[in-house]
């Protein structure tokens, strides 16, 4: 995985046909997307439930881009193995989820994965300031986790705030939740560089009719790039 820090599409496979992950995964990076969004709900940590390692070890033969999966479990370190085993690029844990988010963070670059740590919208960007040497990439929410469809919350300050912070470190900004054509154009300006999108991506399309999820995306990805 080379680091960059153009804008990256990152559809959200929570918003996809969950009969059908396998198709769905092909047609999204076939009609664009940058990285495939792979969220990780335990019922617990948050208020849903959605799949574990062993569903998404069956999605990684069909990703051939990036696979970014977003734990929303707590607690985590005793899964790390598990999401390694099952291919993940990018690994993702909140900093809520438990007391010692640094040796999570170092458990998964151990495991020989990118680390990730996600930030709920109540949570300052001070919280990783001791945290960027261990980190690949920082989440923000803009939504609480736990479902998609959410309306936005806006982040801008905390997202301006994260970059002056991460400088010249190759330290991705991700934003998740609520990100369509109006909303991605602000936090690109903000600074970021991978947008998750979940319905904006999905919504009016189907395995039938991919062509629709081109065109959710390349209207995303218009909107940020006109903007960052
Ligand atoms: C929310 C998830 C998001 C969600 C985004 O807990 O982490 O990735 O799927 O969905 P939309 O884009 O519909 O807000
Ligand atoms: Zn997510």
């Amino acid at each position: 995985m080379m680091f960059d820090r153009s804008i990256k599409i990152a559809p959200s496979i929570l918003s996809a046909d969950f009969a059908n992950f396998g198709q769905e995964i092909q047609a999204i990076e076939a009609q664009g997307a940058d990285w495939v969004h792979v969220d990780v709900m335990d019922g617990h940590f948050v208020p849903n439930l959605t799949f574990g390692p062993m569903a998404v070890k069956a999605f990684r033969p069909h990703v051939k881009t990036v696979m970014d999966v977003h734990l929303m479990i707590s607690p985590v370190d005793q899964y790390i193995d598990a999401y390694a085993d099952a291919g993940a690029d990018v690994l993702t844990a909140h900093i809520e989820a438990g007391p010692h988010i640094h040796r999570t963070l170092q458990a998964i670059r151990g495991a020989g994965m990118k680390a990730g740590v996600a930030l709920n919208p109540g949570t300052p960007a001070e919280a990783v300031e001791h945290l960027l040497e261990l980190t690949d990439l920082i989440c923000v929410m803009t939504v609480n986790p736990g479902f998609g469809g959410q309306k936005y919350i806006d982040m801008t300050a905390k997202v301006r705030k994260l970059r002056a912070m991460i400088g010249d470190r190759d330290v991705h900004v991700e934003i998740d939740g609520g990100m369509d054509v109006n909303t991605a154009p602000l936090m690109a300006e903000a600074g970021a560089d991978v947008l998750v999108a979940g319905s904006a991506v999905f919504r009016g399309g189907s395995v039938d009719t991919p062509e629709v999820y081109g065109e959710n995306i390349r209207n995303i990805r218009a909107a940020a790039e006109g903007a960052a």
